[in-house]
């Protein structure tokens, strides 16, 4: 029998050889998948339940630690690299909708920001969501110069050799287009390509692939073209980055300039005026798509205006004139195998499905996600049922899984007529699986409602929330230190030898400085090599100096998610100025406090998140010794070369009649202005309407610089 999901203390010593013999097999598998094929068929996270897991096996008996152990092969093969190219424009994504009433959201948003009537019609343009890699792909003079993959929407990898080979990409474009022309748009793979592909692999033996997403996603991210160039894959053009000219004013007409300039375009693409024209083209790509010879995921609709689109601007990662209309997800049946916790950076006990492995539109499934204890039984949010009162999920019990888009799998239902006579219902441990402290559901202070999250109260001491905390802290959008991933941060988390640990941030680094004085070399260590630790110890220098948003955010204050890390870095610049507000916030009344709760976007869950964090004597030693070893560096404020309002903090209050609120106050933004919700000494700038009270009266009694609307205007139009 498997012992899988047993407690570790529980298990004899043969139990703990045949299950790591099990995991040394499955988790080279997952390492091949996702290092050589771009496959995985598991998300990052139950990968590193399978290591944790292996870990803490040997922990218990190091004598049955195998020469193929996974702990030992910490750096695994590298992944192929390609070198960095900064975007001259970001790369977006769009925002989701799932129903008709989403749409009309997403369409009544637009009206309302524009301040537009229902009769001053307002044209979408709507065509698929192509389910394939989106590239940017820049000319200068005509000529193909770079191509480059998404990234982190700000710097992405350079595939130009591979991209060349694509023969539908023109490498030159006509005489007389703009000097500068990023082509932006989706490359992917024919359905029949793939098919045939796959056909060709299983006549050699051998293994193939899972979609053609990923396998496009392969045949790019490889360094020899020759094989790109065999995979046929294709391009649609759909968006645009830098051009030194504009071709035209509409999306629709854009996109048709790029047609005539030798791109593919989309053939379903439409103009259209109405919610009701767009969610009946919808519904017709929906019907076009099994017969379509591309995956498509949804349909994309965007305000086709150019000058509304600038208007509209953007959310913090995405444009407020698009929207992406998901088709529903793909469903499926199979077994829940067994159901696992797994403990996050902030203590949440999660609990996952272990799902008998099944394919859900195109996707190998092998784990859905549960939420939390409530979502088990059968109980939302809110308290409210979302299933049958006896429906809740227990272990063999064959259940609806779905599946949408990159989204973790869900589980719907359960199918009743299955169930075991004997299947208990499951027991939410009361303790955490890691650490054994107490879990507990807090009570919400204002509502007195229970919170639905159990958490481990470990803290500190819990290795499953110190190591995830580290993980955060290294990640992409946090520090981003390359060669320090999940991986080699559980090894030097465990590690015994004081030269070779990383507890907490600081310890990464003092890292190098305590290897020079060590005899044991982590040059030496299976998995490292000399080259791959001068490559870490660069990476980690080069993070000596860190933008102060990523600082903040790195953190891992709880709640503190990245664009809340930027309003804060954009609100006090240096990180001596938050850190001084964060301790005189700490009676949660007064100025700093009252500063905070006014900036627009922080509310007082989040206020006071982070004050409650600082009040923690361990996070200020932690963060004191972070600051010796490196340089937040001070926040720049956006486009603000020659704005008049840069760095000002502006409030606006009663109404406005040129502008609705959102307008204003996303103008304001792009202009570097800070806008907050309420009146105090830091306000530089309240521009008053019709209407204005008692933040007009305070700002006469603090004498900040009150105007009206058309003044505002002819400041910021300078
Ligand atoms: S427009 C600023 N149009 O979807 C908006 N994106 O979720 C730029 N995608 O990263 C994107 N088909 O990879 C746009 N017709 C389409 C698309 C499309 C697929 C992808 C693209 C983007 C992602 C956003």
């Amino acid at each position: 029998m498997s012992t899988e999901g047993s407690a570790v203390d529980t298990l004899t010593i043969e139990e703990v050889a045949a299950e790591l013999e099990r995991l040394a097999k499955e988790i080279a598998h997952h390492d091949a998948l996702y290092h050589g094929k771009d496959q995985p068929e598991i998300s990052d996270a139950d990968y590193d339940a399978l290591k944790r897991r292996n870990d803490a096996l040997e922990a218990r008996f190091p004598e049955l630690i195998r020469d193929d152990s996974p702990s030992r092969r910490v750096g695994a093969a590298p992944s192929v690299t390609f070198s960095p190219v900064v975007h001259a424009r970001p790369m977006l994504s769009l925002d989701n909708t799932f129903s008709q009433e989403d749409v009309q959201d997403f369409v009544a948003g637009v009206y309302r920001f524009l301040g537009r009537l229902p009769d001053q019609s307002i044209a979408f343009t709507a065509e698929p969501k192509i389910d394939g890699l989106s590239m940017s792909i820049r000319y200068e003079n005509g000529r193909l110069m770079t191509a480059a993959t998404r990234g982190d929407g700000t710097t992405g990898e350079n595939v130009t050799a591979n991209i060349r080979t694509i023969a539908e990409i023109p490498n030159q474009l006509p005489k007389g287009v703009p000097a500068v022309v990023e082509i932006r748009g989706e490359v992917y793979m024919a359905k029949s390509d793939f098919l045939a592909l796959n056909r060709q692999m299983e006549a050699e033996g051998k293994q193939t692939y899972v979609n053609p997403r990923n396998t496009a996603a392969g045949s790019l991210r490889q360094l020899d073209a020759k094989v790109t160039a065999s995979r046929k894959l294709k391009f649609f053009a759909y968006a645009w980055g830098e051009m030194s000219d504009m071709p035209a004013e509409t999306q629709f007409a854009m996109v048709q300039t790029f047609k005539d300039w030798g791109f593919p375009v989309n053939p379903l693409m439409k103009r259209l005026n109405s919610v009701a024209d767009i969610l009946a083209h919808y519904d017709e790509i929906g019907l076009e798509r099994p017969d379509l010879d591309y995956d498509i995921d949804g349909v994309v609709y965007k305000v086709d205006s150019l000058e509304l689109q600038a208007r509209l601007g953007f959310r913090s990662r995405s444009p407020r004139w698009a929207t992406a209309h998901k088709f529903p997800a793909e469903q499926a049946f199979t077994e829940v195998e067994k159901i696992e916790i797994q403990v996050g950076r902030t203590g949440a006990l999660t609990p996952v499905a272990r799902l008998k492995p099944i394919t859900v539109g195109g996707v190998v499934v092998t784990n859905a996600t549960l939420h939390n204890e409530d979502y088990i039984k059968g109980i939302g949010n809110s308290g409210e049922r979302i299933r049958p009162d006896d429906h809740d999920i227990r272990e063999g019990d064959t259940v609806i899984v779905q599946r949408a888009g990159d989204v973790i799998p869900q589980i719907l239902d359960v199918v009743m007529e299955k169930r075991a006579a004997d299947a208990g219902s499951y027991e939410f441990p009361k303790t955490c699986p890691v650490c054994g402290s107490h879990a507990v559901r807090e009570v919400n202070e204002k509502t007195g409602k229970m919170d639905s999250v159990r958490r481990c109260t470990g803290g500190f001491i819990c290795r499953a929330q110190a190591t995830e905390h580290l993980k955060h802290f290294v990640s992409r959008n946090a520090f981003d230190i390359e060669g320090l991933g999940s991986k080699q941060i559980d090894f030097f988390f465990e590690n015994e030898d004081p030269s070779l640990q990383i507890r907490t941030a600081p310890d990464i680094f003092t890292l190098e400085k305590r290897q020079q004085q060590s005899l044991t070399k982590l040059e030496n260590i299976d998995g490292f090599g000399k080259v791959s630790v001068g490559k870490l110890y660069a990476a980690i220098n080069e993070r000596r100096s860190i933008a102060l948003h990523r600082f903040i955010y790195a953190l891992g204050i709880r709640h503190v998610g990245e664009s809340t890390a930027k309003l804060l870095a954009r609100s006090y610049s240096t990180y001596e100025a938050f850190a001084t507000v964060m301790k005189e916030a700490a009676p949660l009344s007064g100025d700093a406090w009252n500063d905070l709760n006014a900036i627009e976007g922080i509310g007082e869950v989040v206020a006071r998140a982070m004050v409650e964090f600082y009040k923690e004597p361990r996070n200020i030693e932690v963060i004191n010794r972070l600051i010796d070893e490196v340089t937040p560096e001070e926040a720049e404020q956006p486009v603000t070369a020659g704005s008049p309002v840069a760095g000002k903090t502006v409030v606006f209050t009663g109404s406005l009649e040129k502008f609705t609120r959102d307008e204003a106050k996303a103008r304001a933004e792009s202009l570097g202005a800070k806008v907050a919700g309420s009146v105090s000494k830091k306000t530089d700038i309240v521009v008053a309407g019709p209407g204005a009270g008692s933040k007009l009266d305070k700002a006469r009694e603090l004498g900040v610089q009150t105007m009206d609307e058309d003044e505002w205007l002819a400041l910021i139009s300078g």
